[in-house]
């Protein structure tokens, strides 16, 4: 099932293409389609509490959120959309955590941008459905897991559902999930594909992060056409490329970083066929890492 959030102008549009059976495991298709470059806005950890007041590690969530917002919406062309990479909520992913996100995002969905959401392991699916299905899209999909294609001018987003259980660091996808992805790449082999979710690679030193990490490897490094896995989780902006030629990238948080002097913040994406300049925007417009960009040119298919 996937979860966006449609810019709220477009809300009874985007009704009535849902209502049309349009792609009974696919995300409808991704508003503002255009040809060549489009950009998109990249958040991740959000941590939005039910207080938009409350402080975790010294920052308030809520204000971060506000402050890319109101950056992303100064931008000189509004990006195609936002991503939301997972730990939507402060904790453990509460009702009220999430209307009070629904409140902080509207600003971007009524200037037009579709907010496209994922699960990190501080949410609650129970909890975040009960909240975004009267304004959300939800279509019939046989996943329980909240998966999504979408499919845009240059390229095609996968959406992944990496959450096992709330509060348990560790993400899983789960052979269902794989195996849908696996279908779903093939059936897309036509343009770049970008797979995006909540939890980074595990590796031999790193088990914090997704458990079936090989097995997704698997799928994604032989399949040419899938250019990065895009995620969140460890609160750290790093860019990385594999092996294989796939990009790993990490976004940074919205709201609060593990280790003082990281930066927190959110990612410009220009996207094409030949490739992805990321521009990382601090919260803090003075960090040293304010502004950085980089190129990333796709893998050949
Ligand atoms: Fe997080």
């Amino acid at each position: 099932m996937p979860v966006h959030l449609p810019p709220i102008s477009r809300r009874e549009f985007v009704k009535r293409v849902v209502l049309a059976g349009l792609g009974a495991s696919l995300a409808p298709t991704v508003w503002a389609a255009r040809r060549g470059e489009t950009t998109w806005a990249l958040m991740a950890d959000t941590h939005i509490a039910a207080d938009p007041l409350q402080i975790a590690r010294g920052v308030n969530m809520a204000q971060h959120l506000e402050t890319a917002s109101r950056e992303i919406l100064g931008l000189a062309g509004l990006p195609a959309g936002a991503f939301i990479l997972g730990d939507c909520a402060l904790h453990s992913g509460e009702v009220e955590d999430y209307r009070t996100l629904v409140k902080l995002l509207e600003p971007l969905r009524s200037a037009g941008l579709p907010v496209h959401l994922a699960l990190g392991n501080h949410d609650q699916r129970d909890h975040f459905r009960s909240v975004f299905k009267p304004g959300g899209i939800f279509a019939k999909a046989k996943l329980t897991q909240h998966v999504a294609v979408l499919r845009t001018g240059p390229v095609n987003w996968f959406v992944l559902d990496s959450l096992e259980r709330t509060l348990q660091t560790p993400g899983l996808l789960g052979g269902e999930q794989l195996a849908w992805l696996a279908e779903m790449l093939d059936a897309h082999r036509k343009k770049p594909a970008i797979v995006v979710m909540h939890h980074n690679p595990n590796s031999a030193n790193v088990t914090t992060g997704l458990k079936d990490t090989e097995q997704l490897l698997a799928i994604l490094r032989p399949r040419r056409h899938v250019k990065a896995w895009v995620f969140g989780h460890t609160h750290v902006w790093r860019v990385e490329t594999d092996s294989s030629g796939l990009h790993l990238v990490n976004l940074p948080p919205v709201a609060y970083v593990f280790r003082q002097g990281m930066p927190s913040g959110w990612v410009h994406a220009r996207v094409s066929e030949e490739g992805m300049r990321l521009e990382l925007r601090c919260i803090d417009r003075t960090h040293p890492a304010q502004g950085q960009t980089v190129e990333l040119p796709w893998r050949t298919a």
